[in-house]
């Protein structure tokens, strides 16, 4: 018996006479005499006075459940390939899900230096479960970006519509050990792109900054007219900073180019299957994963660092944002390049804060494990009360981030439960 996850179209009587079609993912059985109904599709059944459900694999789920994307437009839409470096990570994998559910053909550069492959060692392993979510092949091509011949190659084969830049080195404190791999990789990937996009005439692009780049908040919440670049720390932010700078030259020196700086605050969570998430190799670096590492056994105790800020618990606050919410805020500002004159930076975040005991509380209510902490001294360069100003990608990109920390953590624990090992098989 095999157990797959499609998606599946439910055509819902709802209590107003009106007929509504709502696109739901549903975990199905399929076996020799049929598909079963999953007890998630039974319990909507109940729920609603269900006209029919149908199976449809071409058609694409609506974004709040509504309108049906028709086969006809999916295929209109479907020569947008959308380049998509370092797909196989964690926000690009949730983003190439998003790309596909939109109607884009993501084409996907990873070099898998952080990413599994699968036990093939053909294809990521992220990119086969975005395959078994999306019901769609997904296009990879497994090289460097550093390689300029090869990526010269892939602009001359396809017509990108855009490009998706999620590819570089992230660890901070990797970055103080080896500054010179991060400027490296993180700088040089970008000029490789740049020069590929110029001779090929394409100018929009979307880049993976972070919140980082702020360095020390001099005022609450953080807007994008906050100074950046300013006691930073650590060659990681460094290069997010300089990436930014170059990127902002560029679109000075010439005209029509349409550049969005996604600043990141904190992602977390995973695609509502359990299917795909974030896969730290080795002891994660950012809270969260540490958190849920503690709750499954893999690690003894969270360390919390300070319990002295200027905050209401006095432990460090943070604006966590659901990954599905920041891949679907890269969808909204793909379809608004146009209208970005240059270069413009944008906060994707929440807008509000919650503390690390606050997150650690959430965890232990949604996984039902306790997570034992300890109490240790600041770590240098961190920093006490960070929450973005959302208003103006809100605005831009007519996208809010909706999800809340509940269910952040919810959808982490189920990809954590099914995936105690990540992508790597059990025994690795
Ligand atoms: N995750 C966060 O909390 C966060 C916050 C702010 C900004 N960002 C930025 O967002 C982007 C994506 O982050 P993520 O969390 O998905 O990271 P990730 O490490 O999961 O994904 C990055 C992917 O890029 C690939 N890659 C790295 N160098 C490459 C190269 N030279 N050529 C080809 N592929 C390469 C890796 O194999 C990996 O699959 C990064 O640029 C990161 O700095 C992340």
């Amino acid at each position: 018996m095999e157990v797959r996850w499609i998606r599946s179209c439910l055509v819902l009587k709802q209590k107003t006479p009106e007929i509504k079609e709502v696109m739901s993912f549903c975990p199905v059985t399929s076996t020799p005499n049929g598909v079963q109904q999953s007890e998630h599709l039974k319990k909507l059944w109940k729920k609603h006075e269900v006209l029919k459900t149908e199976v449809k694999l071409l058609s694409l789920p609506a974004k709040n459940g509504c309108k049906l994307i028709t086969p006809e437009k999916a295929k209109s839409k479907m020569s947008s390939y959308v380049l998509v470096t370092g797909g196989a990570g964690y926000i690009g994998s949730h983003t190439v899900v998003e790309l596909i559910q939109d109607g884009f053909t993501p084409i996907v550069i990873d070099n898998c230096v952080n990413a599994t492959r699968c036990q093939s060692g053909k294809m990521p392993e992220s990119l086969n479960r975005v395959q078994q979510i999306t019901g769609k092949a997904v296009t990879y091509y497994d090289f460097d970006l550093l390689d300029k011949d090869k990526l010269d190659e892939l602009f001359k084969k396809y017509k990108f519509c855009a490009v998706m830049h999620f590819a570089g080195l992230k660890s901070v404190t990797e970055s103080i050990s080896k500054p010179m791999e991060y400027y490296e990789v993180n700088l040089g990937a970008i000029i490789n792109l740049i020069e590929c996009m110029k001779e090929q005439n394409l100018k929009k692009l979307v880049f993976s900054s972070s919140a980082t780049v702020y360095g020390p908040p001099e005022k609450l919440p953080v807007d994008e007219q906050h100074i950046v670049g300013k006691g930073l720390t650590n060659p990681y932010g460094k290069t997010k900073f300089f990436a930014e700078e170059m990127l902002r030259d560029v679109a000075k020196a010439d005209e029509g180019w349409n550049i969005a700086l996604l600043r990141y605050f904190n992602p977390v969570g995973s695609h509502i299957s359990g299917l795909i998430g974030e896969d730290p190799q080795g002891p994660p670096n950012n809270l969260m994963p540490y958190v849920s590492q503690v709750a499954i056994g893999k690690l003894p105790v969270l360390s919390v660092f300070g319990d002295d800020y200027d905050t209401p618990d006095g432990t460090g606050v943070r604006d966590f944002i659901h990954i599905v919410d920041l891949a679907q805020g890269h969808i909204a500002a793909l379809k608004k390049l146009q209208e970005i004159n240059g270069c413009m930076a944008f906060n994707l975040g929440t807008g509000k804060g919650y503390s690390v005991l606050e997150a650690v509380k959430a965890f232990e209510k949604a996984s039902g494990r306790k997570v034992p902490y300890k109490i240790a001294p600041r770590r240098p360069g961190d920093l006490g009360n960070v929450y973005a100003n959302t208003q103006l990608a809100e605005k831009f990109f007519q996208w809010k981030a909706t999800k809340s920390l509940e269910e952040m953590c919810v959808d982490m624990w189920r990809w954590q439960s099914m995936n105690p090992n990540g992508y790597r098989p059990a025994d690795a």
